[in-house]
């Protein structure tokens, strides 16, 4: 079966009646709502049981709903991992109730083995995508850029951080001024953005912001022009997830670029739960999803409508 939403093709006999257990994050993000949606639509054409859990930004919520699931004796389990590490105890006890456990979209600091899979973007990637995005636009100027950081320890804000860093390094016009967590919320980032702004001469300082995801960047842009400023302009706005706010704000000229995640983890994740479970078949450890730069030379309303058209 391949479902609306994803392009992976799905063997659908083994998959049907199973109960999977779902520790989602929480619904910080319009990228995370997404990815919730697509999940549990997919559950659904696949004739799963998903048993949804959202932790509400808690890693003890999580570990939590895992117990639980652990409990309920569920088929197998799909986790989205707030931060990166203390996951060993509850992964082990998944693995010694021989339940897989997929990962999505976020890794751990945990061995290999306690999980079958980990479905997630190059993260280092996509920072350094957005970086050389930048190196591009700004050339020879100067360039002062602000950093709006996802939530602290997760690996998309380290990793968002290390590809940026890797992709301006050598290139001594463009310097991270300032730097905070606006852990992937649009209403911190919004907030940070503010303090940048007050901070850098009321904005005339920065150059760019560099967002971890779209909706600190919407949330920046916000204060960008609360603060009489123009942003896309006045301000570069450059970020990741490729939601449809973010292509809304590109189309009225007030977002430059993003890097695109796919709210699509699940997908390649049944996928490979279905391919184990008929014949034992090891899926690859890391499942990548692609990271694709847009501008607002991608056709942003275009973007904005196939996206709202998948139910993002
Ligand atoms: O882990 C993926 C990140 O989490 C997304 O980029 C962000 O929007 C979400 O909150």
């Amino acid at each position: 079966l391949a479902t609306a939403l994803t392009s992976v093709s799905i063997a659908q006999e083994n998959l049907k009646g199973l109960t999977i257990g779902f520790s989602q994050i929480g619904s910080e993000s319009g990228w995370r709502a997404a990815e919730t949606s697509v999940t549990k639509q997919q559950a659904e054409a696949l004739g799963i049981d998903l048993k949804f859990a959202d932790a509400q930004q808690k890693q003890e919520n999580q570990i939590k709903a895992i117990r639980g699931f652990i409990a309920q004796g569920v088929d197998a389990i799909l986790v989205a991992p707030v931060v990166a590490t203390g996951w060993e105890d509850v992964l082990t006890e998944a693995k010694e109730a021989e339940i897989p456990v997929m990962l999505l979209d976020r890794g751990v600091d945990a061995p290999e083995d306690l999980y079958l899979t980990s479905v997630a973007s190059d993260q280092v990637l996509e920072g350094r995508v957005a970086g050389e995005w930048l190196v591009k636009e700004v050339g020879d100027a100067d360039c002062n850029v602000v950093e709006l950081q996802g939530t602290v320890g997760s690996t998309p804000a380290i990793n968002r951080k290390k590809g940026f860093e890797e992709a301006i390094a050598g290139h001594a016009n463009i310097v991270i001024a300032q730097s905070q967590t606006g852990d992937f919320t649009r209403a911190k980032g919004k907030e940070v953005m503010e303090a940048f702004i007050k901070s850098s001469n009321n904005g005339a300082d920065i150059c760019a912001v560099y967002a971890h995801n779209d909706d600190m960047a919407v949330g920046a842009i916000q204060a960008i022009k609360d603060a009489g400023l123009k942003p896309g302009t006045d301000i570069k706005v450059v970020s990741i997830d490729a939601v449809p706010d973010i292509f809304a704000a590109m189309a009225a000229g007030e977002a430059n670029a993003t890097v695109e995640l796919t709210p699509d983890m699940a997908g390649p994740a049944f996928a490979a739960l279905s391919a184990y479970l008929a014949d034992g078949t090891e899926p690859e450890k890391f499942i990548i999803t692609e990271s694709k730069l847009y501008t607002p030379a991608d056709d942003p309303q275009g973007e904005y409508d196939r996206r709202k058209g998948l139910g993002y």
